[in-house]
């Protein structure tokens, strides 16, 4: 029985050996995610930062603004924060890096606030915070020539949605 169950002993450490990433750290057992950046920088932007973007307006316009509807938008500025962590994956491979990742903190960090005004259900101060948003999505554009502004609670036409190709 102690000769089994040794011998079971030595086939799971063995298993434990061939898969990789676990055998060569023996007794931490961490593993590090590689990450990488999967969809285009263009995707991030229409269906996470602008789409969310585009709810946080619709909510915050409800006259009045119900519980759900607090709710929803808070979620919707920390996806906008979520959002910056992934645009961190994907710097500019040229001397832009540096520009790209304080962009992105900064549209993190207001994002953070923004998220927590809603917290409060402080109108006022959320519609001051989508406007320091909206400034930061445009320091982004403007620093890496992209010819998108961001206008919390305009009316006019919706900026041109280029199609993103499945090919
Ligand atoms: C760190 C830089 C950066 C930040 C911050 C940023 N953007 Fe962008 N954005 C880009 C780049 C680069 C593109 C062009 C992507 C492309 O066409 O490949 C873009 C494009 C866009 C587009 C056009 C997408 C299309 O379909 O062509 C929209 C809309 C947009 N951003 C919205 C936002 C909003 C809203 C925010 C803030 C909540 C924001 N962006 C913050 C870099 C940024």
């Amino acid at each position: 029985m102690t000769h089994l169950r040794s011998l079971f002993g030595g086939a799971v450490l063995l298993g434990l050996a061939s898969m990789p990433g676990l055998g060569q750290n023996p007794g931490a057992g961490k593993v590090v995610p590689k990450l990488e950046p999967v969809a285009e920088t263009r995707l991030l932007m229409e269906g996470l930062a602008h789409a969310n973007f585009r709810g946080l307006e619709r909510n915050l316009s409800k006259n009045p603004i119900d519980d759900q509807s607090w709710i929803f938008a808070r979620g919707q500025a920390l996806l906008i924060a979520e959002t910056a962590n992934l645009l961190m994956l994907r710097p500019p491979k040229n001397q832009g890096e540096t520009a790209w990742f304080e962009r992105s903190m900064e549209m993190r960090t207001q994002a953070q606030h923004l998220a927590g005004h809603l917290a409060k259900k402080d109108l006022e101060k959320s519609r001051a915070s989508m406007q320091q948003l909206a400034n930061s999505c445009n320091r982004c554009h403007q620093a890496f020539r992209v010819p998108i502004e961001i206008t919390p609670f305009e009316k006019a036409e919706p900026p041109p949605v280029r199609k993103v190709s499945a090919e």
